[in-house]
């Protein structure tokens, strides 16, 4: 009796070591080293380092090391959409140089198939608008160096009232592969009141099935916190009910986007929906405030507007270089609201850890009236003596070779200053 005790306490003893070993194996796997400049006595309101729910290439599809970038239908024609549009939209990508940017995802939405399946019970593309089918249409995109994505729906209908996936997804996979599809966008309309951690699954595992690789990004509008379940599932989730081209819309999703920066990672992003930059509704600096923040957030970078007719304004702010380079930098890590003041804190600081020790801050004025809006160090998890190079990524120059302490700058009503800050100086943590 007391061998068999013995036995059974050195298996338990066996089982728990093996236990912690396996959990922190899981856990450093999937936490960041502490940064460097996060050593001192001061820490930041939020912790722009908090990346205890990050993860890394959850899904094994291997895409997604950085977020998606490219076009996508819908924001600008809805369901006025046929092959043409979509040709000229590859060619425009690449003849205005977007593509080389990094915008290499051609994504067609809802409205490209028939209202029925066949009588196979197969999608078909509705062949007045698509009347060269979709092999052919993926080709051409394939022949200019760019990839096609398609939409479906983890319901009965998508929301535009075609044939949804919901029962048919090894069918509908096997199908888009079949064309030389990317891209799938995974919408939730008429979803029969099904849990989507039930919904959204199937669908992945018919998309792995195929062998071919493509980007499976989840619309589940963020009803049930996807954030939470969607890094084994998808490349993305949206967070939350579909953009507005209008100031509120862009303020309320920064917002709710944000609350899930730390579980957003390499192969997996929290997606605020697709921008709206160059379709009208919103001005000049409102847009460069959008697209600024999506960057900063980790956001997918999917143009919404025509490319094929973009006002030299839209072409500026979606070709910002270094702003891009702030969304597609390696270590992967969602950009926060970090501080908030003001009335209704509507005088905000954005911020978030990029490689090479370096940050990316944002000063984004909410009020409506311009005002100087001020970041302190402590917000950021920086020692106060450290002395900071900034560069402003709209200007395109350096505004700074050595603030300490803090920085300011003069805002525009709702504009949104953007900046990398680069430490010069390594203070030690015990002095
Ligand atoms: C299918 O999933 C496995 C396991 O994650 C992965 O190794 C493989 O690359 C996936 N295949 C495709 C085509 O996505
Ligand atoms: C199903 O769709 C409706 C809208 O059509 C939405 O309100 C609801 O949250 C969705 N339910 C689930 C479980 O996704
Ligand atoms: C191009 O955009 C302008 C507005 O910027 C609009 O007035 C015009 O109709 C557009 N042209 C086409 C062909 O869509
Ligand atoms: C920061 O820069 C200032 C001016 O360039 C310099 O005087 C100061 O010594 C620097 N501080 C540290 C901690 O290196």
């Amino acid at each position: 009796m007391a061998k068999i005790t013995d036995n059974f306490a050195t298996a338990c003893i066996h089982i728990a070591i093996l236990y912690v070993y396996v959990m922190s194996v899981a856990v450093t796997a999937r936490v960041l080293p502490v940064h460097p400049y996060l050593s001192g006595k001061e820490k930041p309101i939020t912790s722009i380092f908090d990346t205890s729910n990050y993860g890394i290439l959850q899904l094994g599809n291997g895409l997604a090391n950085t977020p998606q970038m490219g076009w996508n239908s819908w924001n600008y024609f809805a369901c006025d959409i046929n092959e043409e549009v979509i040709k000229e939209t590859a060619d425009a990508l690449i003849s205005t140089g977007l593509a080389k940017l990094g915008y290499n995802y051609v994504n067609i939405d809802d409205c490209w198939s028939e209202l029925v399946r066949d009588s196979e019970g197969q999608l078909v593309p509705d062949d007045r608008i698509f009347p060269s089918g979709l092999k052919a249409l993926a080709d051409y995109v394939h022949s200019k160096g760019l990839k096609l994505g398609i939409y479906s729906d983890a319901g009965t209908l998508t929301c535009q009232y075609h044939p949804g996936s919901l029962g048919h997804e090894y069918d509908d996979a096997a199908r888009f592969a079949s064309w030389g599809i990317d891209y799938l966008k995974y919408d939730n309309c008429f979803n029969l009141s099904i849990k989507p951690e039930e919904r959204f699954p199937p669908m992945r595992d018919a998309l792995n099935a195929t062998g071919r690789t493509i980007f499976y990004s989840i619309c589940e509008w963020g009803v049930n916190d996807p954030a939470l379940w969607a890094g084994k599932i998808g490349n993305s989730w949206r967070t939350t009910n579909d953009i507005r081209d209008n100031w509120e819309s862009i303020t309320t999703i920064a917002d709710i986007n944000d609350k899930w920066a730390d579980y957003a990672g390499p192969g997996g992003w929290n997606d605020p929906d697709m921008l709206e930059v160059g379709n009208g509704g919103m001005t000049y600096q409102e847009y460069r405030t959008h697209f600024s923040i999506w960057a900063l957030m980790k956001a997918p970078l999917l143009i919404g507007c025509d490319v094929r007719n973009m006002t030299a304004e839209t072409f500026e702010l979606i070709s910002n270089e270094e702003v891009i380079a702030v969304n597609q930098d390696q270590l992967g890590v969602q950009g926060r609201k970090v501080y908030a003041y003001g009335t209704d804190g509507c005088y905000q600081v954005w911020a978030g850890p990029l490689s090479g020790s370096r940050l990316t801050v944002a000063l984004w004025n909410r009020c409506s009236k311009s005002a100087t809006i001020t970041v302190k160090w402590a917000a950021l998890g920086l020692e106060s003596s450290t002395n900071v190079s900034v560069r402003d990524l709209w200007k395109h120059e350096f505004v700074s070779l050595g603030s300490a302490s803090s920085f300011s700058a003069q805002v525009d009503a709702h504009a949104c200053e953007m900046y990398v800050f680069t430490p010069l100086t390594v203070t030690s943590s015990s002095s």
